[in-house]
């Protein structure tokens, strides 16, 4: 294991951000602690077989106690519902699943097969095919995914509504316009300018204009039903608010909810470990790729000035500093507060890319304790 290689033995908290089936590897392998490498200073040239061993370094007596600073560099919304509070239609997010029912003929909006035809509405049960995920472009423009990974757009010319596009391009734009009274009930405005609306053979057509009472009787009308999980992760935020509006949110978060007055009582309440949960896009920070806000790594890097502090504060000298990254998405673990959704759209499974790119990044960073530090990831 690579990850305690050059560690100088007299740092302190423990820093890990690592699930609990790496805690406890990481745990065992302090039971047998292999001797610091020497520092690349020279060594006495000329009997180096004589030097003394290192002093067996000394570490944190287990168990490891740790606290998890879960919802701060990585945005939990069961951990602070508030930080949403501002998103204009915060109850669409993205990943947020939606059934379209026609007020007028009672029926659901389907992607026949879960996609690849026409979008039908001649069906009175919703289940999978009549489920749509929202891919939110702003609060009023989505796209909508159907259950086999397609599309929902505008077909070429007359405007009949198919579900056979593999990625959404304009024709597959769609804005949601919900009835002042009742923001369940809707009007699907396609890229053409006109309305959807199901009409009487099951076909799905746009070519509804202007004006509308919102009644029973208006085609167009539709009555949205959310189902499944609300998703509530960072990627849920900072496309909800947009990376404008996220920015000073998020980083005013970073700076107030976890400081330094609380390392000091992590020390003086006897923790030997801090687990803080990081994202992926971290490893590119400060520019992460959209919509995700930089700055994380900044307060990431606080962290580790406030163990150390902390630490020389308390005169320790026996500790090992480490920090190892594991990746959200990775978050099988039972009791793991992080589901993995919350970092990604939809759900989708993004691993191999994003492990390199974390290791990488993570081990490219010299003189800070995060180049000493990383756990192999397999
Ligand atoms: C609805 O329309 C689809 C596609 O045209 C068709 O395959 C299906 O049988 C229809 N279902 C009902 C209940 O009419
Ligand atoms: C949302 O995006 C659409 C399409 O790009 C645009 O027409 C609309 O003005 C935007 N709405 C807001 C509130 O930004």
């Amino acid at each position: 294991m690579g990850f305690r290689g050059g560690f100088r033995p007299l740092v302190t908290l423990v820093l890990l951000c690592l699930c609990a089936s790496r805690l406890c590897s990481l745990s065992h392998a302090k039971r047998t602690p292999r001797p610091t490498p020497t520092p690349a200073k020279k060594p006495p040239p000329s009997s180096p077989s004589q030097q003394s061993p290192p002093p067996p370094a000394s570490y944190p007596p287990l168990p490891v106690r740790a606290v998890c600073l879960g919802g701060w560099l990585v945005t939990e919304g069961w951990i602070l519902p508030s930080l949403f509070d501002g998103i204009p239609n915060k109850d669409l997010l993205d990943g947020t699943q939606v059934q379209f029912k026609s007020a007028l003929r009672k029926t659901y909006l389907t992607a026949d097969q879960g996609g690849g035809g026409a979008v039908v509405a001649n069906r009175t049960q919703a289940s999978d095919w009549e489920t749509f995920k929202l891919w939110r472009m702003n609060e009023t423009t989505f796209n909508f995914r159907t259950s086999g990974n397609q599309f929902v757009g505008i077909g070429a010319s007359d405007g009949l509504i198919v579900a056979t596009a593999t990625t959404p391009t304009l024709p597959e734009t769609f804005q949601i316009v919900r009835c002042p009274f009742d923001k369940n009930r809707v009007r699907i405005k396609a890229a053409n300018g006109y309305f959807v609306q199901a009409i009487a053979t099951g076909e799905v057509i746009a070519d509804y204009g202007e004006p509308t009472r919102w009644s029973d009787f208006d085609a167009s009308v539709f009555l949205m039903t959310k189902v499944g999980e609300q998703l509530q992760g960072e990627y849920q935020l900072c496309n909800g608010y947009g990376t404008d509006k996220a920015t000073p949110l998020l980083r005013d978060h970073w700076s107030t909810y976890i400081v330094e007055d609380d390392f000091k009582f992590f020390a003086s309440s006897g923790l030997t470990a801090v687990r803080i949960p990081v994202g992926w896009w971290i490893a590119s920070d400060p520019n992460p790729p959209a919509p995700y806000v930089g700055g994380s790594l900044q307060a990431l890097d606080n962290a580790f000035k406030w163990a150390e502090y902390v630490i020389s504060l308390q005169r320790s000298t026996s500790w090992v500093s480490s920090l190892t990254c594991t990746l959200l998405p990775d978050h099988r673990t039972p009791g793991s507060t992080a589901p993995p959704e919350t970092a990604r759209r939809n759900g989708e499974q993004q691993m191999p890319t994003l492990r390199r790119r974390c290791k990488s990044s993570i081990s490219s960073h010299p003189g800070t304790r995060r180049a000493r530090a990383c756990l192999p990831w397999s």
